[in-house]
């Protein structure tokens, strides 16, 4: 077996048959790209894309906007899948199924450019045309990726919403993007069992601006459609085999992800075309030594970004191939996963940590029978790391051989901004390490002054900023300024905190109100307004706390309308329904306290920190500032007799 890692003065850093294989072992290519980025950029999105007109300007900054290679005329399909037919027969995806006894289905790159040409024709007869916003609500199958390629073959902009996802979700991504087709499922496997999304959305569609359905048939194709509903299969079989790629503008904008910011309402990321496709070609390439035979696997969901840029158009764009799962890691045991990486030949596995204290937690029986012996490069994202996750990954799944790559980025980032490389390293578990070569991240403080090595402070990125960065906020000029450019002059702040030692940069999580449960982001105030929804609660504040496998917790304070006969436990449990038929199931309530007062400062503003303070037993500072500061030994009293 293949050693990728050595150790050397108690560190990890890579071998001579890394450096072997590796893209870039030379840390000559950090100063290069810093000397002048926006070359260094344009040579690679050169190199990297297929161009069908030059741009005339590499990069442009009017504060708080900036363009990539403006000018520049390219269709996003055409490089993902046209320009790597000359090796047809290649696999560009595999797809597992969940349940055991269906076939894995490979689609070779030639298969997948033919379904998507004849869905680019559906969604043309139906009236799509370039800038228009698709929704796209579909599980982890192949008709995800053909979708979002349709789009993007014919200018559609897609909006990918996460099908475990409640009604309500959809819903409101449907009405901002004034979305007139939504592809959907009847549904999928989920734990051995069926699960109905068909429901969902006819829920969801009521009040939109949705006038066609096209639904993809996962338990029967034959499925007749009738009014708003037709079948994808159905409509795939009539429609032509070519469509003429559409020739956009590099700032186009490519696709809107939704994402949690510090208010209840999410915000529709914009991704435009030429950065984002620039990024995600080089950062997959470079941070997992990609080869065009290897197959990676990104265990992330379609929903989230690193679903768009690592398990899809990362590794497409390279030409290499990508396995996708339908299923759960647990089903039918522990096993899976272990068992789908031996059996396809997995070469970069990219995962979450809060799936990595799962295993762990599950225990090592599961991994007993699996040789792991194809992995070169395992990767991390989402949350930071802990030591104890880091070392069980290392040697558990990597067999003390393969580096991890700690990936620190954002829904906005579009692609990964902090990661050592495969061919250079240090690999130190939690610690995320250098800013991708060409993008530039510094530390500072309060007043946006850079703070020494080793303190904390907050993170930001220098201009030029990177290709993969967003393109703004969906309709929202204010909120892209506010919640970026607002804090430091001439700085996106990227509301983590970190602290940079030897150079490596540590990242410490969020310095705002969002949490990251499970992997997954969400806003205090997005809960909140969940919860309040309850007709008996009159107000809440959430606040998270450290949970072993999952990161972080929410944990609800709430303070009824007037004294329920309910008991506590039927009420606790309706609130934390309500909460899931809003958001649905991802970031589940922990617990919910009843108080009848929540500590509050004189305009009348939840200090939430007190909360936390009393949560995690730390020292309560600042009582002095509230109106009711008897609020809080009341609240103590009731955390510590309600464990
Ligand atoms: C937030 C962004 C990046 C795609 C998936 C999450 C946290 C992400 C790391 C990491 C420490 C991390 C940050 C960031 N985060 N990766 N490797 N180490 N923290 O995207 O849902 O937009 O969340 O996730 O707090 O701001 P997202």
């Amino acid at each position: 077996m293949v050693n990728y890692i050595i150790k050397k003065s108690g560190k990890f850093l890579p071998s001579k048959e890394m450096k072997k294989i590796a893209w870039i072992k030379d840390k000559k290519i950090y100063k290069e790209a810093e000397k002048n980025p926006i070359k260094f950029w344009g040579k690679l999105a050169r190199e990297g894309l297929k161009w069908e007109k030059p741009w005339k300007k590499t990069y442009e900054e009017k504060p708080p906007y900036f363009y990539w290679f403006k000018g520049g005329k390219l269709n996003f399909c055409v490089n993902v899948l046209d320009r790597h037919l000359d090796n047809p027969n290649k696999t560009a995806l595999i797809w597992v199924p969940e349940p055991t006894n269906e076939k894995t289905i490979k689609l070779t790159y030639k298969e997948l450019y033919d379904k998507v040409n004849r869905f680019a024709n559906v969604l043309k007869k139906l009236g799509v045309k370039k800038g228009d916003v698709v929704a796209i609500y579909l599980p982890m199958i192949p008709e995800v990726l053909i979708a979002m390629l349709a789009c993007t073959r014919i200018g559609a902009i897609h909006s990918v919403v996460f099908s475990a996802f409640s009604a309500d979700a959809l819903k409101i991504r449907l009405l901002d993007g004034k979305t007139k087709i939504l592809i959907g499922a009847d549904g999928y496997y989920r734990r051995g069992k069926k699960e109905d999304l068909k429901k969902k959305v006819d829920k969801a569609i009521i009040g939109t601006k949705v006038k066609k359905v096209i639904m993809v048939n996962r338990f029967n194709k034959n499925k007749n459609y009738s009014g708003k509903f037709v079948s994808f299969e159905k409509e795939i079989k009539k429609a032509d085999l070519y469509c003429k790629p559409v020739i956009m503008n590099s700032e186009d904008p490519l696709f809107i992800l939704y994402t949690s910011g510090t208010t209840g309402k999410p915000k529709g990321i914009v991704h435009d075309i030429g950065g984002y496709a620039t990024y995600a070609y080089w950062t997959t390439k470079w941070s997992f030594n990609l080869h065009e035979n290897d197959v990676l696997w990104c265990t992330a969901d379609i929903g989230w970004i690193t679903g768009h840029t690592y398990t899809f158009y990362g590794p497409l764009l390279n030409g290499s191939t990508s396995l996708i799962y339908e299923g759960t890691p647990d089903y039918p045991n522990y096993s899976r996963w272990w068992k789908i990486i031996d059996k396809n030949n997995i070469a970069v596995f990219y995962t979450a940590p809060t799936a990595i204290r799962m295993f762990m937690k599950a225990g090592e029986k599961f991994l007993r029978k699996h040789k792991l012996n194809t992995l070169k490069i395992l990767g991390t994202v989402g949350e930071p790391i802990d030591k104890n996750a880091w070392e069980w990954y290392f040697k558990k799944i990597g067999k003390s051989r393969c580096p991890i790559i700690d990936t620190w980025w954002q829904t906005e980032t579009g692609g990964t901004l902090i990661n050592v490389l495969p061919g250079i390293g240090p690999f130190i578990p939690t610690v995320a390490g250098y800013s991708f070569p060409g993008t530039k991240h510094i530390v500072v403080d309060e007043k946006g002054k850079r703070v020494k090595e080793g303190k904390t402070g907050f993170l930001v990125q220098l201009s030029p900023y990177a290709p993969g960065m967003l393109h703004g906020i969906y309709k929202d000029n204010k909120k892209y300024k506010e919640t970026y450019f607002k804090k430091f002059k001439n700085k996106y702040d990227t509301s983590d905190g970190a602290y940079i030692r030897d150079g490596l940069i540590r990242v410490t999580g969020r310095t705002d109100d969002v949490m990251k449960v499970a992997g997954h982001r969400i806003s205090t105030a997005e809960l909140e307004d969940a919860i309040n929804k309850y007709k008996l609660v009159n107000e809440s504040a959430v606040v998270p706390i450290p949970d072993k496998i999952k990161g972080q917790v929410p944990i609800a304070f709430v303070v009824l309308k007037s004294k329920s006969n309910l008991k506590i436990e039927i009420l606790e449990k309706q609130i934390k329904q309500e909460v899931d038929k809003t958001l649905g199931p991802t970031s589940r309530i922990a617990k919910v306290y009843f108080v009848n007062d929540l500590p509050k400062t004189r305009s009348g503003k939840i200090m939430r920190r007190i909360l936390k303070n009393v949560l995690n037993k730390e020292e309560l500072k600042g009582l002095i500032t509230l109106v009711n500061p008897n609020s809080v030994e009341a609240i103590k009293k009731i955390v510590e007799n309600n464990k």
